[in-house]
């Protein structure tokens, strides 16, 4: 069974990883991508879809569409250029591409392919939910049509990224994170607890070049280029060497195949006061819980299982 995705997300070189091996998934239809503010603005993050998609052939294939440039309260800060570069995708140049993207509004680009694959369409976030939020705000019935939420984002029980205890995705728009796990629809929330603990090693991308098809050499070559910047972001930010944490193509992989994390549903919340803790996932196990809604969060991976799966589309 062919699966409906569409990709909300900020590219970003992990978001980039994440599009190819959707590209490259045979059991995957990509319904279209949209971007936010995030790594980038979300012109740029737009900017490299469109470059990424014309790479791996897939030029006007897809329809991409820029959405949110602030939070939903309005606010803007500055990129993570250490761990992204300044074009998001490790500072490398791809050639431009001839498709445009959709000029329509992030919200009614989101719903309309909701209604266009009823009860079909995955949606998989890979950035901060400000697009995801503003579309259940701007249409109430919006989320009884989508099949599953599949987001990276958040830390449930390790520390985070961007504070001792939150995660990028989550700490750059909790508001609009608390809308999202709060709506009537499945969530499963792929966070710092298995992504940081499944290792993509520069070792096995450059076997990758070597053994893969023809046609995807191109797309692990850029692949390649991007991650040593990347990786060099990852070593001066969690001491990692000649690998880097596995965020974006993790969700990704967990939303064709959740068989490669163990899983639990907790009642959750997003912290969005606090001066440590805006942007934390709260969950509550006591018999009495806070008000809210049951998220699935995935507390283990077979990282070898998943990073397996993440090649094998290339071979
Ligand atoms: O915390 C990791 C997340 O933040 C990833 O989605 C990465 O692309 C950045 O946006
Ligand atoms: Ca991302």
């Amino acid at each position: 069974m062919i699966k409906k995705i569409l990709i909300d997300c900020d590219p970003g070189v992990d978001d980039s990883l994440a599009i190819l091996f959707a590209l490259y998934r045979k059991d995957v239809e990509i319904a279209g991508i949209t971007t936010g503010i995030g790594n980038v603005t979300a012109a740029q993050g737009a900017e490299n879809a469109l470059r990424i998609l014309k790479l791996a052939g897939a030029e006007d294939k897809i329809p991409v569409c820029a959405g949110a440039e602030c939070t939903i309260a309005g606010e803007t800060e500055e990129f993570p250029e250490f761990i992204h570069g300044k074009n998001g995708i490790g500072n490398v140049e791809l050639p431009e591409s001839q498709q445009k993207t959709v000029e329509k509004d992030v919200c009614d680009f989101i719903y309309e392919k909701a209604c266009q694959y009823e009860h079909e369409l995955v949606l998989v976030l890979l950035g901060r939910m400000t697009n995801i939020a503003n579309t259940i705000k701007k249409y109430p019935d919006f989320s009884k049509k989508i099949k599953q939420v599949v987001a990276m984002g958040g830390a449930v029980g390790t520390f985070g990224n961007v504070g001792p205890e939150v995660e990028a995705n989550i700490g750059g728009d909790p508001e609009a994170a608390d809308i999202v796990v709060q709506a009537a629809w499945d969530v499963t929330m792929v966070g710092l607890d298995v992504t940081m603990n499944t290792h993509l090693r520069m070792q096995d991308v450059e076997e990758a070049c070597r053994y893969c098809r023809e046609e995807c050499r191109p797309v692990l070559e850029f692949a390649k280029n991007e991650l040593e910047y990347y990786m060099e972001g990852a070593r001066k930010q969690n001491w990692m060497r000649g690998c880097c944490p596995f965020h974006d193509p993790l969700a990704m992989i967990v939303a064709v195949n959740p068989g490669v994390v163990f899983t639990q549903k907790r009642i959750t919340r997003i912290e969005c006061n606090g001066k440590y803790t805006r942007g934390k996932v709260v969950t509550d196990l006591r018999e009495y819980p806070i008000e809210g809604r049951y998220v699935t969060h995935c507390l283990q991976v077979d990282s070898v299982r998943a990073l397996n799966e993440f090649f094998a589309v290339f071979q």
